[in-house]
C-alpha cells in the first residue's frame, strides 16, 4: 500500500550523521572496530549535581506537566544566565523553553515563514535548517561558508542574497560542521544589513560556550537587534545532556507568545524534572565545563596538528564547537565516497561533508567528542588510508 502522505513532508530529510553511526553500528556488530567521529555528541557524563537536582525533583513529585512555555523558576534562571555570559537582557517572559533545541528551530520557521518567502542559511551547516525551512514552504537560500573565507560569512554575497522575500537569516556561531566562527564585525555587518528591513535573525548559539578564545556578541546586543532575533540555546551541548532533550529560545514577547502556542499544539510542555535539573546546571558548580572545555581544546590542538601533517589533507584551526572540517579534495574522491571508504576500509566514522550542504563537497567532518587516544587511532587509520587511495 502506497500511503498518501502530505506534500509538504517531501521538504523534511534525514540527519546524515545518524545514518552513518547505523552503518557503523553495523560494522562493529560484525566484529570490526570503528573509531566514532560521526556524531556531534559530547564524550562526557552528565555532571552528577545535575542528576541529583532531577531525582530530587522526582522523588519531590515534580512530575506532571508543567506550564508550555517552560516552568517560572527555569526561565528566571535562563533569563540570569542570559544576562550574565551573552549580555542580552532578557526575562522569562521572553523564553520558551522546548524539548531540545531543535525544536526552537522547526518552530521559528512555523510560525515566522510560508510560501513565498526565502531563508537565507549557512551551507555548509546543521542540516536541519535546510529541512525545516523546506517544510515551512519557504524557499532556502544558501549562505556559503567558504574555506577560503575562514568558514565566515561572505558579507558582500549576502548582501546580494536580501531582497524583500527575505524573511529570516539563520547564524551560527560557532559553526556546526565548520568549527567556524563569526567575528564581531561580521556580527555588526549583518545586522546593520537588515536593520529596518522586517528581517528576523534566528541565532542558533547552541555551541557558545565551547568557544577557545574570546567569545563574540550575540547578535541580540547590538543595538535595535533584540526584537529582531530569535536565539536559539539549550543544554544538549554545554552541559552533556543531549538524551535529555531541553532546550531555549530568547524572543520578543509576542513571538514568545505565538512559540508558546507552538508548544501547547505539539509537546505540551518539556519533562518536568528535566526542567528542574536545569536549573541546578545553570546556577551550580560550572566546573565540569571548564574541564570539558580544556579537554576539546586540548583535543582540537592535537587533531589540527596531526591532520595537517597528513600529506594532501588541509584543516583550518576551529574557534569552537567540537569539530574539524578538514579539505580532502586532492585526494580525487567526492566527500560520500572518501567517508563511505574511510568507514568501510579504515574503521574510521565520519560524515561527509555534503551531509552539511552542497558547499561541503571536498570536506568531511571530525567530531572530536572521543578520546585522545582514540583520536591518535584514528589518524593512524586515516593516515595509513590516503597513502593507499
Ligand atoms: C548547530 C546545532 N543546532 C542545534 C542542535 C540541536 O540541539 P538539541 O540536541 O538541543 O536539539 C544541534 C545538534 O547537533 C546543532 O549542531
Amino acid at each position: 500500500m502506497k500511503n498518501q502522505v502530505a506534500e509538504r513532508m517531501s521538504g523534511l530529510h534525514d540527519e546524515a550523521a545518524f545514518q552513518i553511526l547505523a552503518q557503523a553500528n553495523e560494522l562493529e556488530a560484525q566484529g570490526k572496530s570503528i573509531i566514532h567521529l560521526e556524531i556531534g555528541q559530547p564524550d562526557f557524563n552528565t555532571p552528577g549535581n545535575i542528576i541529583e537536582a532531577a531525582y530530587k525533583a522526582m522523588k519531590e513529585g515534580k512530575t506532571g506537566y508543567t506550564p508550555s512555555q517552560g516552568i517560572v523558576p527555569l526561565r528566571e534562571a535562563i533569563a540570569e544566565y542570559a544576562g550574565n555570559y551573552k549580555k542580552v537582557k532578557t526575562d522569562a517572559s521572553e523564553i520558551v523553553v522546548t524539548p531540545g533545541a531543535k525544536a526552537v528551530m522547526f518552530f521559528t520557521m512555523l510560525m515566522l515563514t510560508q510560501e513565498g518567502d526565502e531563508v537565507i542559511y549557512p551551507n555548509p551547516g546543521y542540516p536541519i535548517y535546510d529541512s525545516v525551512i523546506k517544510f515551512s514552504g519557504a524557499k532556502p537560500v544558501p549562505m556559503p561558508l567558504l574555506e577560503k573565507n575562514g568558514f565566515r560569512v561572505d558579507i558582500k554575497k549576502l548582501e546580494q542574497d536580501i531582497n524583500s522575500r527575505t524573511k529570516v537569516i539563520i547564524i551560527n556561531n560557532p559553526c556546526n560542521p565548520t568549527g567556524g566562527m563569526l567575528l564581531k564585525d561580521d556580527i555588526y555587518a549583518i545586522a546593520e544589513m537588515v536593520r529596518d528591513k522586517g528581517i528576523y535573525i534566528l541565532s542558533d548559539e547552541i555551541y557558545d560556550r565551547l568557544i577557545f578564545g574570546e567569545k563574540p556578541p550575540s547578535i541580540a546586543t547590538v543595538p535595535g537587534m533584540k526584537d529582531w532575533t530569535i536565539i536559539l540555546d539549550g543544554f544538549s551541548k554545554t552541559y552533556s545532556m543531549t538524551g535529555w532533550r531541553l532546550g531555549y529560545g530568547i524572543m520578543n514577547r509576542e513571538l514568545a507568545k505565538h512559540m508558546s502556542m507552538l508548544m501547547v499544539n505539539s509537546a505540551a510542555c518539556a519533562a518536568s524534572m528535566t526542567q528542574w535539573a536545569a536549573i541546578e546546571a545553570l546556577r551550580g558548580p560550572q566546573d565540569e565545563i571548564v574541564k570539558m572545555v580544556c579537554a576539546f581544546k586540548e583535543r582540537r590542538d592535537y587533531l589540527i596538528g596531526a591532520l595537517n601533517g597528513i600529506k594532501g589533507i588541509q584543516c583550518l584551526k576551529p574557534g569552537g564547537a567540537f569539530y574539524v572540517f578538514p579539505n580532502i579534495s586532492s585526494f580525487g574522491l567526492s566527500s560520500d565516497e572518501f567517508s563511505r571508504r574511510l568507514l568501510e576500509d579504515a574503521g574510521v566514522a565520519a560524515a561527509s561533508g555534503t551531509a552539511f550542504g552542497n558547499y561541503g563537497e571536498g570536506f568531511i567532518r571530525f567530531s572530536y567528542a572521543n578520546s585522545l587516544e582514540n583520536l591518535k587511532i584514528a589518524v593512524d587509520r586515516l593516515d595509513t588510508f590516503c597513502k593507499r587511495i
